[in-house]
């Protein structure tokens, strides 16, 4: 470990909508990412993870109005919800902010001001739909209608679900707003648009010489070679969000503001604390590493939006995107009427965080497709691996400790030659880790611990037990089964942070990479309490029962 240089990176999660509750899909990047915080923490750099409510848009402000509450006050209250969710999953953020801030107000001042100033905000008026009724104009997700193609009915305005074809809600065929019902007239506006092409050549460049997933990659390729187009950076009163300075009536489009947000709980995080500089990590020749783990849909936003805005205000680029699929529950899109649309506290009023922690791990790599969360398979899957494999070996090892020799481990390693093998495990484990084959590293640690269980099954101690003058070989084999217990508890750390805390009061040691070859030779550790209990399958009947009867506000 000493011989590598300590990095300091800034890793976040994208910012989840501050007008819906957390579920079970939104989970999987929180897991993967702080999974991913967790080992390079382990390794001693410097990583700072945060996150924040995206807290603008029209449906934030129409969501507020149907509650009959205002828009700050809604998003007050899913605030502590939503950090109250990610607590309860120990996702291990350094701050958790919301883009409706004094800090990301400033932040997107400043960052306008320098686009402006290089040329890169261009004017620009466009006909819109809008609701005479409502007097809004309707974002495509407003505007329902018959599609142009195949003239299925009940289409939303930006794609058809019936033949997929993509369009724009002034396409639709007898249109109407989804908010008053009303035909929608078309209006002008004036508005302010990012100039993408040109810092065209820039994001070519930046696309090619990073490390993207060679899908992300040519997603993006695909999406320069039909041309960048300018990109729309403004909306019309009424909306949630922050004034245009220098344009009455309009305001930053969410999308404008929303990653923004991540420089700006940033800079919260170092007004907290005064050891970090904002500057160190922000400036264009940083030499930290910013990493965002972002869902499918929203590669466009990030890979080509979010650098360009980067690109055009002189502030440093990302190091990498890190891009996951989405999550199907038993096959099939969560849904509320199979009681799949399951909320992150629902799940957490019933089942402990590691087991969906242990779940997704074992699901994830760096492919983009989809990962599917099968309750059946989830449930065998925790019981087999964690409970009958990783507690059994440190229960049948640890009840002799306990009762023969005063919970004190021998003095010696019995078996070198798989104590080695479990030492040696480190690289690859480790590498599974770094490069987020976190599915890999699951395997290769309950591989460790087959062998360890068969050594166990092999020497089996509850013979040695009734055997004469065999305390110094129970004692050995006992202490061995502790000891691999103990690295097994390393490498799982990551994914499950609350057994790991468990076992470190059992073991009475901590549980760190650096002390992986060092074992706890004549230690004394504590009796030995149950670490886990098995998942019930009424406990999941339990969770589907209570998402189908509750209203996900
Ligand atoms: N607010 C934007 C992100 C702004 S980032 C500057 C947003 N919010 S979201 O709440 O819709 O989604 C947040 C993240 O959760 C996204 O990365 C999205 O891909 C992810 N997921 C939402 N539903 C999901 C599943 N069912 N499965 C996996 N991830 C999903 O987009
Ligand atoms: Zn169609």
């Amino acid at each position: 470990m000493s011989y590598q240089t300590k990095k300091k990176m800034l890793v976040t999660c994208a910012l989840p909508y501050a007008n819906g509750p957390i579920h079970l899909g939104h989970m999987l990047e929180h897991i993967q990412a702080d999974i991913w915080v967790r080992y390079q923490r382990m390794q001693g750099h410097q990583v700072y993870f945060i996150c924040a409510d995206d807290a603008h848009g029209t449906p934030i402000m129409l969501k507020a109005q149907q509650l009959g509450i205002s828009p700050e006050k809604m998003i007050h209250k899913i605030n502590i919800e939503h950090q109250k969710d990610f607590s309860g999953f120990n996702i291990s953020y350094d701050n958790y902010c919301s883009t409706h801030s004094e800090e990301n107000r400033a932040l997107v001042m400043k960052i306008y001001q320098r686009l402006k100033k290089n040329g890169l905000i261009k004017l620009r008026t466009i006909s819109q739909l809008f609701d005479q009724k409502k007097k809004i104009f309707l974002p495509d997700r407003f505007v329902k209608g018959n599609c142009f193609k195949c003239f299925s009915p009940d289409q939303y305005g930006d794609h058809c679900e019936a033949c997929g074809a993509s369009y724009n809600p002034t396409d639709l065929i007898n249109p109407r707003s989804v908010i008053s019902g009303s035909k929608p007239v078309l209006r002008e506006s004036e508005h302010i648009f990012l100039n993408l092409p040109a810092v065209g050549e820039q994001l070519y460049s930046w696309i090619c010489s990073g490390s993207l997933q060679k899908k992300t990659a040519n997603k993006l390729l695909e999406w320069f070679k039909s041309g960048l187009k300018q990109w729309d950076i403004c909306r019309d009163a009424p909306y949630f969000g922050f004034k245009i300075p220098d344009m009455p009536g309009k305001f930053f489009y969410v999308w404008m503001d929303a990653p923004i947000g991540y420089m700006a709980a940033f800079q919260d995080l170092c007004k907290k604390r005064n050891d970090i500089c904002f500057d160190e990590f922000w400036n264009i020749n940083s030499k930290t590493e910013l990493y965002h783990f972002i869902g499918k849909d929203i590669i466009y936003f990030h890979c080509l939006f979010w650098p360009a805005i980067l690109e055009g205000s002189q502030f440093r680029k990302p190091t990498n995107l890190f891009v996951h699929g989405y999550v199907t529950i038993n096959g099939a899109r969560m849904s509320k009427s199979r009681g799949t649309f399951i909320k992150a506290s629902t799940y957490l009023a019933h089942l402990d965080a590691d087991c969906l922690r242990y779940y997704y791990a074992t699901k994830s790599s760096t492919c983009i497709s989809d990962i599917d969360l099968n309750l059946k398979d989830f449930v065998q899957r925790f019981n087999v691996d964690i409970v009958n494999k990783i507690i059994n070996l440190a229960a049948r090892s640890a009840s002799f400790i306990n009762k023969r020799f005063n919970n004190r481990l021998s003095d010696v390693i019995c078996d070198d030659n798989l104590y080695a093998t479990f030492i040696n495990a480190e690289t690859s484990i480790g590498k599974s880790f770094h490069d987020r084959e976190t599915s890999r590293a699951t395997r290769e640690i309950i591989t460790l611990a087959d062998l360890a269980n068969r050594y166990i099954d092999k020497q089996a101690p509850w013979m040695i037990a009734k055997q004469k003058n065999s305390e110094i070989n129970l004692h050995n084999v006992c202490s061995m089964g502790i000891q691999l217990f103990r690295i097994l508890m390393i490498y799982l750390k990551p994914i499950l942070p609350a057994l790991a805390k468990r076992s470190e009061l059992f073991l009475s040691t901590s549980l760190s990479w650096d002390l992986l070859s060092k074992p706890l030779l004549s230690h004394k550790i504590c009796s030995f309490e149950i670490l886990f209990s098995r998942i019930k399958e009424e406990q999941i009947m339990e969770i589907i029962k209570q998402s189908l009867i509750k209203k996900n506000i």
